[in-house]
């Protein structure tokens, strides 16, 4: 079925009211979203085909640009973001190096698909942690949302809602971790850094577990934080009326170096594999290590008992050196084959980033820039817009690939290309 694109009246404030029709201010006049014909069915969720503002109308019918990419997303969210605050969720470490083999790693596979198979309809769904979630895309957690649009984590709490998937909570958001939980009626994980006040650690974990929370992601990659030059020439620092709401009796003002210094003095980077055992004592919440690049690692971590890890390199934002997720997840996957759930991050940009991934053995992949460009784009909308386009490009990835669930994406479909 066709894309149904609004006849936009210049001015017009508001669409008219329509189930399968909605609208978005960000601030620089109101965005049209173009579902697919709202007659396919009232049962049919609108899907998504792209987002389409006033302004950009006449340029669309010239030059054809929606937003109908990750890519576009971060485009529009640069228009909406401070300097400062656009670098701050754009930037790797150092030279950047690790972003950059993150992303670039998906070109070097070609996927060697099937043919003659029914794909009429595709099934996106599986579970995490035994959670059931619509589509194996996660978000993944990042700090500051609030610095990216005014509802912040709210709003990307209603947006995983919405997408029926899991949203990881930052340690660092910047909404209480109790707030974010009372907006989610979805899974949700909360992200725990290990601070060496062990006392205000326990009190983290405590408190996400009466909030909630289905699971605890600890992060093993941040003994200290990685070098963000931007954000030092920046100077970048969150700006008034925003803090680290977790953490907020704690932090002084969190400016980039400032950033750096708290990690410094507060993470605990004597943190080992006896700890685990420690925090496993605190909760009874499945522990999910996030941060592992190494099998060896990898099989430390299971076993210590963890229910999953996370193959991933703080998507290039710590050692810049690293190696990209994607070439490290093949071994981890095959070595903690049905010992614990395997997720990755870093580099996701489109659906057949997806595919490549759940073919090299990730359960399930977490996104993190894409979100942070969804929500600077459009708040709660943006971020759906953007979880719902990857997952149609998975779901249009599978079909051309001849696998109608995930269970038929094999490893022998993917190869260096
Ligand atoms: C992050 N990441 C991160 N990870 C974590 O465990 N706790 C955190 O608070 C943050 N904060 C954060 C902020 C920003 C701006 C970014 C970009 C990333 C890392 C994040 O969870 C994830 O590993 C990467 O973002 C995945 O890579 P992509 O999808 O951004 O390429
Ligand atoms: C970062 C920290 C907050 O990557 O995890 O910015």
């Amino acid at each position: 079925m066709g894309c149904v694109a609004l006849e936009h009246q210049p001015g017009q404030a508001r669409a008219p009211q329509d189930p399968g029709r909605k609208w978005c201010d960000v601030g620089c006049g109101p965005w049209e979203w173009i579902y697919e014909d709202p007659a396919r069915g009232s049962n049919q969720v609108p899907r998504l085909a792209g987002i389409l503002s006033p302004f950009m109308a006449n340029d669309a019918k010239r030059k054809g640009r929606k937003l109908l990419t990750v890519r576009d997303f971060e485009r529009l969210a640069r228009q909406r973001l401070s300097k400062p605050a656009y670098d701050y969720f754009r930037s790797g470490s150092e030279e950047e190096r690790a972003l950059a083999r993150n992303e670039e790693a998906y070109r070097r596979w070609v996927v060697w698909y099937r043919v003659l198979v029914d794909v009429a309809e595709r099934d996106l769904s599986t579970t995490v942690l035994g959670i059931p979630v619509a589509t194996p895309i996660l978000i993944a957690p990042t700090a500051y949302h609030r610095l990216a649009h005014p509802e912040g984590e709210l709003a990307t709490a209603r947006a995983a809602t919405v997408a029926g998937t899991v949203y990881v909570v930052s340690t660092l958001a910047t909404t209480a971790l109790e707030d974010v939980a009372q907006e989610s009626a979805g899974p949700k994980f909360f992200q725990l850094y290990v601070h060496k006040d062990r006392g205000f650690t326990r009190e983290l974990i405590e408190r996400a577990e009466s909030a909630g929370y289905d699971a605890l992601v600890v992060t093993a990659d941040t003994p200290l934080l990685g070098r963000r030059l931007r954000d030092e020439r920046n100077g970048f620092c969150l700006p008034d009326g925003l803090v680290m709401s977790n953490l907020a009796h704690l932090a002084g003002p969190t400016d980039g170096s400032m950033l750096a210094r708290y990690v410094a003095e507060r993470h605990d980077a004597s943190f080992t594999w006896k700890d685990l055992e420690w925090l496993k004592s605190l909760s009874h919440l499945p522990i999910v290590l996030k941060g592992i690049v190494r099998v060896d690692d990898a099989v430390r971590a299971a076993d210590e008992g963890v229910a999953g890890v996370i193959v991933s390199n703080h998507g290039g934002r710590q050692l810049d050196s690293a190696p990209a997720t994607l070439d490290a997840l093949p071994g981890i996957a095959e070595a903690l084959r049905g010992r614990c759930e395997v997720l990755m991050d870093g580099g996701i940009r489109s659906g057949a980033d997806v595919f490549k991934a759940l073919a090299l053995g990730a359960r399930a992949v977490l996104v993190g820039r894409p979100v942070l460009w969804g929500l600077a784009a459009g708040g709660e909308d943006g971020v759906v817009s953007v979880l719902r386009l990857l997952a149609e490009d998975l779901s249009k990835t599978m079909a051309l690939a001849g696998t109608r669930t995930l269970a038929d994406i094999e490893r022998t479909m993917v190869a260096l290309g």
